[in-house]
């Protein structure tokens, strides 16, 4: 089994991403080594804090953020970093040639439950006409990205990685610290029979987002004439994970619930990344009348609604939306 070390040189990845790719792993295996500990690395529980969301922030978010952020800003080859858990941009060195966005922590709900929980990042070039701080950094669409990735911290701890050639999977040889790839090029099944999407909020749904999922709840005697299976896993990572190992549907579209926050999602840290590792793999991520990678951000914390994976049900459910 080849190394991602192996794998990015074998890729002609340059030296400056591959070493930026080994602080980002290094922080993954520290945040790893807590996770497998939960209470006995005293890193379960909320602190009394919020983050510039409004959401309260799990001791694991703040020490996973911290990690990433550390190790991140001693790196040379970072000009900039922008966190879930961040309220603007940092700066890192001014020289550095990239700019990266992280959620150091998806699917917080599930910290303190011993569910799947993970790190999502996006790598950009830095702008040299900008100043390290400035937000504008970011402001670069999704087909920018030069790398991006997740770390599921489930019974295993996997990397899933594409640099624009592919998505492939890493896993995590605890005994020796080294990720060893374990799927190459993955494709992800153009149909499916299973879908994700919290269900709780069908009432907030516009007319047409509710019309496609009555018609795969309505299964084999409905208009598609097939039955459909859902799961929910709280957490973007494990529920696209699960795409990406076998196909499926995952939807978190726009809603009615809170007129100020019409999507949950975030652009920089969850749409993107995975809306790049999806279409590596050769499926489809659209943000309702837009792909995903196409969207011009105007805010770091901005929010989108997301549908992604199997490319033929993707299109069916924008065919309702159209
Ligand atoms: O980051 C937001 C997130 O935790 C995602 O990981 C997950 O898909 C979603 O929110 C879950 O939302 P809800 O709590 O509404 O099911």
């Amino acid at each position: 089994m080849i190394n991602l070390f192996q794998h990015l040189r074998e890729q002609a990845v340059a030296a400056p991403l591959i070493e930026l790719l080994e602080v980002v792993t290094n922080a993954s295996k520290e945040i790893a080594f807590r996770v497998r500990h939960g209470a006995l690395a005293g890193v379960l529980g909320s602190t009394q804090d919020e983050n510039i969301q409004g959401e309260t922030q799990k001791q694991l978010d703040v020490i996973s953020n911290q990690l990433l952020k550390d190790l991140l800003l001693a790196c040379p080859h970072v000009c900039a970093i922008a966190s879930e858990e961040e309220d603007t941009v940092v700066a890192g060195n001014s020289a550095g040639e990239f700019i990266i966005a992280f959620d150091p922590l998806d699917g917080s709900s599930n910290i303190d439950i011993n569910g799947q929980i993970g790190t999502i990042f996006s790598i950009y070039r830095a702008q040299k006409n900008l100043a390290a701080n400035d937000e504008a950094q970011f402001r670069q669409p999704g087909t920018q990205q030069v790398c991006a990735g997740y770390v599921l911290y489930g019974p295993s701890t996997l990397l899933v990685i594409t640099t624009g050639k592919g998505t492939h999977t890493f896993t995590l040889d605890a005994t020796q610290g080294t990720f060893l790839r374990t799927a190459k090029d993955i494709q992800i099944p153009p149909d499916t029979k299973e879908f994700a999407i919290n269900m709780s909020n069908q009432r907030f749904w516009n007319q047409s987002m509710r019309n496609y999922i009555s018609d795969l709840v309505a299964g084999e005697s409905g208009p598609r004439a097939k039955n459909f299976n859902m799961r929910w896993n709280a957490a973007m990572v494990g529920d696209v994970h699960r795409v990406i190992c076998r196909g499926g549907i995952f939807m978190y579209p726009s809603d009615n619930r809170n007129p100020k926050q019409p999507a949950k999602l975030r652009l920089l840290y969850e749409a993107n990344p995975m809306a790049m590792l999806i279409e590596n793999a050769g499926g489809k991520a659209w943000s309702e009348s837009q792909r995903i990678l196409d969207i011009q951000p105007s805010a770091l914390h901005e929010r989108v609604a997301v549908i992604l994976g199997s490319a033929n049900e993707v299109e069916t459910c924008l065919g309702y939306l159209r």
